[in-house]
């Protein structure tokens, strides 16, 4: 192996462009292909970069001198090609949601486990570099450090992720069963499932209420609340828009030992002077509330994007066997909660997780079999979505 990881770029929208910026940028990554379905596009990439342009994912995979792909294609996609890359002993850094459903994330990493028996060394990651963000990465060591104690709820009211339809109609794929598979949940919240699973895991109940395009003319879903029920007995709350303007993002998470609260760059932690267990268990009057301390819990940020972050670690992990910050294992958890609260909305019951993937992906099949939604005509370009305003 070089000193550099070789990579190849799959998808060159939006995305797939920032990541061949971020690759140029980095010390141990060299880019010497780029793919996409659109022959123009791709061409222009790799003229600009001085790269081979490839129009179909399996050539790249047959003819570029590679040792890793990014895949950042829309996501049905997903599967399909890091799957074949997989196969051919190939480093895979897939973009999130790993998948549209459990069924497909599944096969996903059965095909990492079974390639890893011929190729050991084989990293296969997912794109979730909120996990380098400074804030969460406190609220992760605090909660693992045990500072809260035996956790109570988690609430997530993120409701900031504030989209217009010019955004829909502009992306032919985006919030459509068939296009995308489903709307917020499977595309802008796989971050926040992702960090809700990776802070206080995996609920084994899940209730969910949607609508779909309540407030946008998309067929997918617009407006979310779910419910979770914890084996631990936590319970958990997740709430989300994209027609809510201004949002909200506020995480609380509750444990016996305060209330942690993360909101408007703050995280401030309300700090009980003693278990709120302890206190329900012995203190003499009928309402004494737990004495407690409140503070500004300090974190360093690195205030950018992340992206970066996470290719650099994948080479690392590639080159020198570093750990991943996103294994793409973990990202079936989000993919499963994101299923599982469409599921429950649509079945109108609560859910036993794991869920039961080849009914949801046949639930998926006979939604796109019945659709007739009708995408608007864009009535801006494309370039009107400057993907910085999302993060
Ligand atoms: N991690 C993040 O912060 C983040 C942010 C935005 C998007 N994404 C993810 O990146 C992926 C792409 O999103 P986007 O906004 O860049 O979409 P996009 O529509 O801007 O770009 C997708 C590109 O893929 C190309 N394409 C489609 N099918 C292909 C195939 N089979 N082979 C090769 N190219 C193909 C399209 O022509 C297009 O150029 C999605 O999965 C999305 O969820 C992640």
């Amino acid at each position: 192996m070089s000193e550099t990881v070789k990579m190849g770029v799959i998808g060159i929208g939006i995305m797939g462009r920032l990541h061949i910026q971020d690759i140029a940028a980095l010390q141990n990554t060299e880019l010497v292909a780029v793919c996409d379905v659109d022959k123009a596009k791709a061409d222009q990439f790799a003229a600009d970069t001085q790269t081979t342009a490839y129009y179909d994912y399996r050539d790249l995979l047959n003819h570029a001198c590679l040792d890793a792909i990014i895949v950042a294609t829309p996501h049905y996609d997903h599967a399909p090609i890091s799957i074949d890359a997989l196969q051919k002993g190939l480093h895979v850094l897939v973009e999130k949601p790993i998948a549209v459903h459990v069924k497909d994330a599944r096969r996903m990493i059965a095909a990492y486990e079974t390639a890893k028996q011929q190729y050991p060394s084989l990293v296969f990651g997912a794109v979730f570099m909120q996990r380098t963000y400074g804030h969460w990465l406190k609220i992760k060591a605090m909660i693992d450090g045990g500072e809260l104690g035996r956790l109570v709820r988690t609430t997530w009211i993120v409701t900031d992720w504030f989209r217009t339809q010019s955004y829909y109609d502009n992306g032919g794929w985006r919030a459509t069963w068939k296009g995308e598979g489903g709307g917020v949940l499977l595309n802008q919240c796989p971050h926040n499932l992702d960090l809700y699973q990776w802070f206080v895991g995996m609920p084994q109940r899940v209730t969910g209420s949607v609508t779909l395009g309540k407030y946008h003319h998309i067929e997918v879903e617009d407006e979310v609340t779910a419910y979770f029920e914890h084996e631990n007995g936590m319970i958990g709350h997740f709430i989300t828009s994209t027609a809510e303007s201004p949002g909200t993002n506020r995480l609380e998470i509750v444990g016996e030992n305060g209330r942690l609260v993360y909101e408007n760059q703050q995280l401030t932690f309300f700090r009980n002077q003693r278990s709120m267990f302890q206190q329900i268990e012995d203190a003499p009057g009928g309402f004494d509330k737990v004495p407690f301390e409140q503070s500004l819990v300090p974190f360093e940020h690195h205030g950018q994007p992340g992206h970066r972050f996470v290719i650099d670690n994948f080479a690392d992990a590639v080159l020198n066997g570093a750990s991943l910050i996103a294994p793409a294992a973990e990202g079936i958890n989000s993919v499963m909660l994101a299923n599982s609260i469409l599921w429950s909305s649509f079945e109108r019951q609560a859910v036993d997780l794991p869920l039961d993937a080849d009914a949801y992906a046949n639930k998926l099949a006979s939604l796109i079999g019945t659709s007739s939604f009708q995408k608007a005509a864009p009535k801006t370009t494309a370039a009107a979505n400057d993907l910085s305003k999302s993060f």
